[in-house]
């Protein structure tokens, strides 16, 4: 199971990569443009942030193929293992991921709405499919489509991964790894809301507040 962030917060990447253990980053170049800083520079940070074995995948603009296959070269140049270029799933992206997997670049297929887009481009060779799940509601189901896709993998025996994206809750997230979903990507206000639960500090609480009236500190000893 990978867990990846879908940001380029560079403050947040380092508080989360500290909290979770963290497969990488995904970014997008609305995700880029919010970090308000150049491109070189923002992915410059992220990979600094990132050991060499986390991945991080950062998405062409080009819209035609060539461009989008030198586009892509260029992306994987910038580090020298685990970069991954994200392929919209147009007929020039398509073209496009054939081109950038006989050249043995790594490629997540992206801007997924369907299942069958999803399964199409893991028959041209994509390592990752993301599906949109929250974007998918406004058509239908986001989060049964993506079970119909891992069941359309797992009959065909492709091993292709689902990296699941576009959350905006927690319980979107739930739903797939219960279904048994290979990775996610999701972003980072979804992240602590599965982390933080005022339960957890309520509880946290009271064990000090015993501990400090019967012994008056609050460390064990
Ligand atoms: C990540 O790979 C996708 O680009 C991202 O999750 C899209 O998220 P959004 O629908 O919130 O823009």
């Amino acid at each position: 199971m990978e867990l990846i962030l879908d940001t380029a917060d560079v403050a947040a990447i380092k508080e989360l990569n500290d909290l979770l253990t963290v497969t990488g980053v995904t970014t997008n170049p609305s995700i880029i443009t919010k970090s308000k800083k150049p491109f070189d520079q923002v992915v410059k940070e992220i990979i600094d942030i990132l050991s060499e074995d986390q991945k991080l995948f950062i998405q062409v603009l080009a819209t035609t193929c060539d461009e989008i296959v030198e586009e892509a070269k260029y992306i994987c140049s910038l580090r020298k293992k685990n970069m991954y270029v994200k392929i919209p799933v147009t007929h020039e992206g398509l073209k496009a991921i054939k081109k950038c997997k006989k050249l043995g670049l790594g490629v997540l297929a992206t801007a997924i709405y369907t299942a069958d887009q999803a399964f199409l481009a893991a028959l041209s060779g994509a390592d990752y499919l993301a599906p949109y799940v929250n974007r998918m509601d406004n058509f239908g189901d986001g989060v049964e489509n993506v079970k119909e896709l891992i069941q359309m993998l797992e009959k065909n025996h492709m091993d292709t991964k689902v990296v699941a994206a576009s959350f905006k809750n927690t319980k979107q997230v739930h739903q797939l790894l219960v279904a048994g979903i290979q990775a996610v990507t999701i972003p980072v206000d979804v992240a602590f809301h599965m982390i933080d639960h005022p339960g957890t500090d309520s509880a946290v609480k009271t064990f000090t507040d015993d501990w400090k009236k019967a012994y008056g500190i609050t460390a064990l000893r």
